[in-house]
């Protein structure tokens, strides 16, 4: 079984992380998810709109998807891939480069980013339009 994963927040789930999320299915049999947990956005400044167990159960409901295990820190990939012996680590490609670190341990690819879509394009459509 060839397993792959990939690191996200997932606020407001749009269909660019759809496509990202089909992708990274298509790379393996097995796709797992690490969900930025509310404390480590909090740690990047990050506020999300809906919380880690909201947004835990709209990943699990997607088909793509086969488990959700939190993301609490940077410096747990190395470990995540080891325990979860991972084939496939994957980003969109707004993160290229930032984790060839972990080729040493799996393969590691990058997607172009769906364009015209993200989070925080939502949340400032959303307050401009108020
Ligand atoms: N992603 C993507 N295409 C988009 C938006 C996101 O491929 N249009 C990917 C990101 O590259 C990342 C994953 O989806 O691999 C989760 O991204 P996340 O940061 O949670 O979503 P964004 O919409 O980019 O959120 P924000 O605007 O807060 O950065």
């Amino acid at each position: 079984m060839k397993k792959v994963i990939t690191y996200g927040t997932f606020d407001l789930l749009h269909y660019g992380h759809i496509n990202l999320l089909r992708r990274a299915k298509e790379l393996g049999d097995y796709l797992i998810v690490a969900l930025s947990t509310d404390e480590f956005n909090r740690g990047k400044g990050k506020e999300c709109y809906f919380s880690y167990d909201q947004r835990r159960l709209l990943l699990e409901a997607i088909r793509y998807v086969d488990l959700v295990i939190p993301e609490t820190c940077w410096e747990q990939k190395i470990s995540d891939v080891k325990e979860f012996r991972v084939d496939v680590f994957c980003m969109g490609d707004d993160w290229r480069g930032r984790f060839d670190f972990l080729r040493e341990y799996c393969q590691v690819v990058y997607f172009d980013r769906t364009p015209e879509i993200s989070t925080s394009k939502i949340k400032d459509d959303l307050e401009t339009s108020r």
